[in-house]
């Protein structure tokens, strides 16, 4: 039996953090789940709080903290565009700062440490499917920099750590998660498409909507962290962990349109400065490493996802709208 250990989950309270710590939990591990509650909230944790091995710990990673711990997932940061753009600096402050404390409270602990790094270091690549080798095409000066930049900067500390501290690390490069508990008002497309289509609005769709994106459903993604984390000291990654199936996102709309049964119709907008038109993970490391490739269907997915946002929305809302 794997002995149990004390985890640092930071971010807990956002939307993959949450299914974290449920997760870490399930296998008997104790968590403590830190969060400034900028985009996370209690209530995505609230059916945690009662389990004894279960702590919250108000606080923003850009200041330092003292916990010990034998491991630590770094989630902490903005992840919807609308969110991290609201506050840039303190998004950079987050992604850098953050690392920094977090990579010294691993360093004085002896704990392995995990960042959740993002597609986004790829920018707008010239290279289709990116694979970890790739270093990516990034605007350093645009309104998407601090949350592009601030991760590669993460991503550069962590190695650093690593060559100059022999710092246990791991970074996942994460692309397009989607699930229960993203929040109705991020801007993340499936949360856009789904609650547009749930109160009969018009489906909103930047550009043609021939840009392609790939969804990864979030319980196969948290195998995925899970699975990184537990590699040997000799995998540092960066590994991508994401769904290698790329939807368009007219085809993600009439998908979302089809298991809603809403009426509403596609409006187009132009496309936002710096988006990437095409985004899909090469995933050929993490399944020879992990063993590991995303299980959930997109239709099976979005049905959970839809199922819960029905609920957040309100139980009547589908029908009452029509
Ligand atoms: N969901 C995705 O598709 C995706 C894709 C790529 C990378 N990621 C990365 O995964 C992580 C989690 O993303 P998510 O989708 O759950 O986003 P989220 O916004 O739901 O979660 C982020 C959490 O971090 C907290 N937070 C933000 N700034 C903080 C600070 N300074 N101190 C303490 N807590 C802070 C927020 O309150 C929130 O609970 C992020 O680092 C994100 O960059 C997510």
């Amino acid at each position: 039996m794997r002995r149990a250990k004390r985890i640092l989950v930071t971010g807990g309270a956002g939307f993959l953090g949450s299914f974290l710590c449920e997760r870490l939990l399930a296998e008997g591990h104790e968590v403590a789940c830190v969060d400034n509650f900028f985009t996370g909230s209690r209530q995505n944790v609230a059916h945690l709080i009662a389990n004894p091995s279960f702590e919250i710990i108000r606080h923003d990673v850009t200041f330092p903290l003292y916990v010990e711990v034998d491991e630590i997932y770094n989630l902490a940061c903005p992840a919807s565009p609308i969110h991290y753009q609201h506050d840039p600096v303190q998004t950079t402050k987050t992604s850098v700062h953050g690392a920094i404390n977090m990579l010294g409270l691993a360093k004085r602990v002896g704990a392995r440490i995990l960042q959740a790094s993002t597609s986004e270091v790829y920018g707008s690549p010239e290279v289709h499917p990116q694979p970890e080798g790739y270093w990516g095409r990034v605007n350093p000066i645009g309104p998407r920099s601090c949350y592009d930049e601030g991760k590669r900067c993460a991503e550069t500390l962590f190695f650093d750590y690593w060559r100059q501290h022999a710092l246990r690390i791991k970074v996942a490069r994460i692309f397009n998660t989607y699930g229960p508990r993203m929040r109705p008002d991020d801007g993340r497309v499936v949360s856009n498409f789904i609650v547009q289509a749930l109160q009969n609005q018009p489906i909103t769709i930047y550009g043609t909507g021939e840009q392609t994106r790939s969804f990864c459903y979030v319980d196969d993604l948290i195998d995925g962290l899970v699975g990184l984390m537990r590699t040997p000291d000799d995998v540092t990654g960066p590994m991508n962990l994401g769904n290698p199936v790329e939807f368009t996102m007219r085809e993600l709309a009439s998908l979302v349109l089809e298991l809603t049964g809403s009426r509403s119709d596609l409006r187009f907008l132009p496309l936002p400065i710096d988006d990437p038109t095409q985004r899909q993970p090469d995933i050929d490391y993490a399944k020879t490493v992990l063993g590991w490739q995303p299980r959930t269907r997109l239709r099976d997915g979005l049905a959970r996802t839809i199922d819960y946002f029905e609920n957040v929305l309100g139980s009547g809302s589908k029908l009452a709208a029509q």
